[in-house]
């Protein structure tokens, strides 16, 4: 694939936003580093954001989105997220909330959790791609998983030269480091996940209670047993397919891993809503997307 760097301006931005709308992750500026960006409520453009990044493991990824209001209509905000998001949106600020039931979200981009990292960044770049497209955009750090984070179009071009279609060079990022990230859960204290540019008063947002009840999860696990590399269902097993496997569910009968992990979280929570007591899982093959699906599915076994 060739991969296109063009200067931000409205042709450029509405190329993007072609192929965002047609499932493709594109790189953009932010104020903070360049974004790998996908239409948050389609889970395969968002399991692609994974397959360029060559990432082992799903992480919640954070959505960006134009406003306040355009959050709202995704997280519950609380008084202090409200807060928050007044003082310092938009700009380089996450606020992890719950999220909402009747959103269109794929439960990729949260790793199956049921809170939501939110933010709106102050770059034009990335608020005219929002505006453009129309969607939540889901985007982790423009590079490859293991690199360090790009705050220049060459940067991205490096490491994810010949996976992307696309960047947007918005020049230097301003600052150079990723969003600070804090936790604003009702009934919580406030808590900081990431540091970054804008300084968090500690007192509020220390990892105090840390043993409390409702603390934050990072990562969603199935509440039911599941046992991995399934043939076949034992007795009250729910199984999820892959491939010829049909399972009472299936990843991909044609084994593509983008589908698979598109739909593994999906999956994963319809098995353990399920009448039956434990969860089992097909081989997935360990190459490409696969290596993050069966790292996910090895800690949810153990
Ligand atoms: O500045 C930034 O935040 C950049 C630009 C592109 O916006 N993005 C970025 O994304 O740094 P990423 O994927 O590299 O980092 C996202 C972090 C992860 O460490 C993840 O654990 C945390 O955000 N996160 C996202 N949603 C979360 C959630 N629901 N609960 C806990 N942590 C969450
Ligand atoms: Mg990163």
């Amino acid at each position: 694939m060739e991969t296109r760097v063009l200067p931000f301006n409205d042709e450029t931005i509405a190329e993007a936003a072609r192929l965002i709308l047609a499932g493709q992750p594109v790189a953009v500026a932010t104020e903070t580093v360049y974004g790998l960006a996908a239409d948050a409520t389609n889970a395969a453009a968002v399991a692609r954001i994974y397959e360029v990044k060559g990432r082992p493991s799903f992480n919640p990824l954070i959505v960006h989105v134009s406003d306040i209001a355009a959050a709202e209509e995704i997280g519950g905000f609380d008084d202090d997220a409200r807060a928050l998001a007044a003082e310092h949106w938009p700009g380089p600020l996450t606020l992890v909330v719950p999220i909402r039931e009747d959103t269109r979200i794929a439960s990729i981009v949260t790793a199956g959790l049921q809170t939501i990292g939110l933010r709106v960044p102050a770059h034009a770049a990335m608020q005219a791609l929002l505006r453009e497209t129309g969607r939540p955009l889901a985007a982790p750090s423009a590079n490859a998983s293991g690199s360090i984070s790009p705050t220049r179009a060459e940067h991205v071009l490096k490491s994810l030269g010949g996976r992307i279609p696309l960047i947007i060079d918005g020049g230097p990022t301003e600052r150079g480091i990723e969003s600070t990230i804090v936790a604003a859960i009702d009934g919580e204290p406030l808590r900081l996940l990431r540091s970054g540019p804008i300084p968090i008063d500690a007192e509020r947002a220390s990892g105090e209670r840390i043993e409390a009840p409702g603390q934050l999860a990072s990562h969603y696990a199935p509440a039911k047993p599941l046992r991995i590399n399934a043939e076949a269902a034992d007795d009250n097993e729910f199984l999820i397919g892959f491939g010829p496997i049909a399972g009472d569910e299936n990843l991909s009968p044609g084994r593509d891993l983008v589908e698979a992990a598109a739909r593994l979280f999906d999956l994963l929570h319809r098995a353990d809503a399920s009448s039956k007591a434990r969860i089992a899982v097909s081989p997935v093959p360990d190459e490409g997307l696969g290596a993050a699906i069966n790292d996910r599915l090895r800690r949810a076994a153990a």
